[in-house]
């Protein structure tokens, strides 16, 4: 019997502004999943939060992007999200972009983050959940813990890593997605993922045999509802240990607190602060960026646990280190690179404000244009979102 492990996530509205979920709204997914617990659509589930983000960890048989699941999962937000209007929750149904849930709530505003497996004899699985970011957030910590031999002894160690991975690249814009092989394909892989607001490691798979070892919510609400309603704020699950990193490769690739697209009206750039889930709540300028992550054993489709993997003194050098970097990005205000660049700009509201000031131009006599660029790739090109 193949497990189905499916973390699906959505703003349904939060406690003083964009800061953290009330628990009316927890308690509420919970009896949403209860019910189908007890009615065998899933085998078990636990509810939480990454800030204001409402996560639903869910184990069933049902495989990936399985219509009955989703209807769950859409149920538990709905429901959330009416007693969120309720207590007048700020932002309350901020990610349910649609109310026409058709089998699928991919597209209509939540993030999903399946994979289905047979099961090992014990399978150790890790579920990240971050606020205050964009999925791109996990492009850095992705290829550290399946390319990068310096983060993961296993890849020169253990005869199961060593043939490397498969990394699933999505493009956001496109909709379109690439297999690469790592390690020989390493430097293009790099190409694409350093682009992290377009190219997106959806999807990981052991060479060996092609089982999955992790997966990545790709949704982005802005390119979906094509203004800013909220960041994308990204899930995924990673499996571990006997033929994939261990637990310890897998976190340490959150030890180095990098910076990411979100914090801020989902405009600025600051450090991935990971921390344990007391702290999943974001408060200096919405910020900075949070990474809780859980631990679970999967067994017979039940989920064992949780242990919160970053409540550990170990990590408190990362989370000065990240305290330091927000004192020093903040500092610039509202200038790039702590402010994102025009591209994402477009999606916020930022366009309103120039709007006014397009007028106000003077052509200047004998000023040159700047010319086209001679080599036209589009890893940066706006064309497709002005076509969709
Ligand atoms: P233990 O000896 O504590 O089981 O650890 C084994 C291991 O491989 C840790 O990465
Ligand atoms: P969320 O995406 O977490 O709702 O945050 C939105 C925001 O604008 C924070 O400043
Ligand atoms: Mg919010
Ligand atoms: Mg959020």
């Amino acid at each position: 019997m193949r497990t189905t492990v499916s973390v699906i996530k959505a703003d349904i509205g939060s406690v003083a502004g964009h800061v953290v979920v009330h628990p009316d709204t927890i308690a509420t997914a919970t009896r949403v999943l209860a019910e189908a617990k007890a009615k065998g659509v899933i085998f078990d589930f636990y509810v939480t939060n990454a800030g204001d983000d409402l996560e639903l960890i869910m184990t069933h048989r049902k495989g990936v992007d399985s219509p009955e699941v989703h209807e769950v999962a859409w149920t538990a937000f709905k429901e959330a999200a009416k007693v969120a209007r309720e207590l007048g929750l700020y932002a309350a149904g901020q990610d349910l972009l649609s109310d026409a849930f058709s089998g699928n709530v991919r597209g209509l505003g939540p993030g999903v983050a399946e994979m289905e497996f047979y099961e090992r004899p014990s399978e150790p699985i890790a579920v990240f959940m971050a606020d205050k970011t964009e999925p791109g957030a996990f492009n850095l910590p992705m290829f550290k813990i399946f390319a990068d031999p310096f983060n993961t002894a296993g890849l020169v160690i253990d005869p199961k890593l060593h043939a490397g991975f498969r990394f699933e690249v999505y493009d956001v814009f496109e909709g379109k997605s690439v297999l690469m092989n790592s390690p020989e394909e390493m430097y293009d892989i790099l190409a694409l993922i350093g682009t992290p607001g377009r190219y997106i490691v959806r999807r990981i798979y052991r060479r060996l045999d092609d089982e999955i070892a992790a997966v990545v919510s790709v949704e982005r609400l802005s390119l979906i509802a094509g203004r800013y309603v909220g960041k994308d704020d990204p899930v995924a699950v990673v499996r571990a240990q006997a033929g994939f990193p261990a637990i310890g490769e897998i976190l340490e690739a959150f030890a180095f607190p990098h910076l990411v697209a979100g914090w801020m009206r989902g405009s600025h750039h600051g450090p991935l602060m990971p921390v344990p889930q007391r702290y999943s709540r974001c408060t200096r300028f919405d910020g900075p960026p949070r990474l809780v992550g859980l631990g679970f054993q999967v067994r017979n489709s039940k989920l064992i646990g949780p242990v919160d993997l970053f409540d550990d003194p170990a990590f408190d050098e990362t989370r000065r280190l990240a305290q330091r970097i927000a004192d020093y990005v903040r500092r610039h205000g509202p200038f790039m690179p702590h402010r994102l660049g025009p591209e994402e700009m477009e999606y916020t509201t930022l366009p309103e404000v120039l709007e006014k000031l397009k007028d106000r131009f003077i052509k200047i006599e004998g000023a040159t244009k700047a010319a086209e660029p001679k080599l036209k790739t589009d890893l940066l090109s706006r064309e497709t979102k002005e076509g969709d």
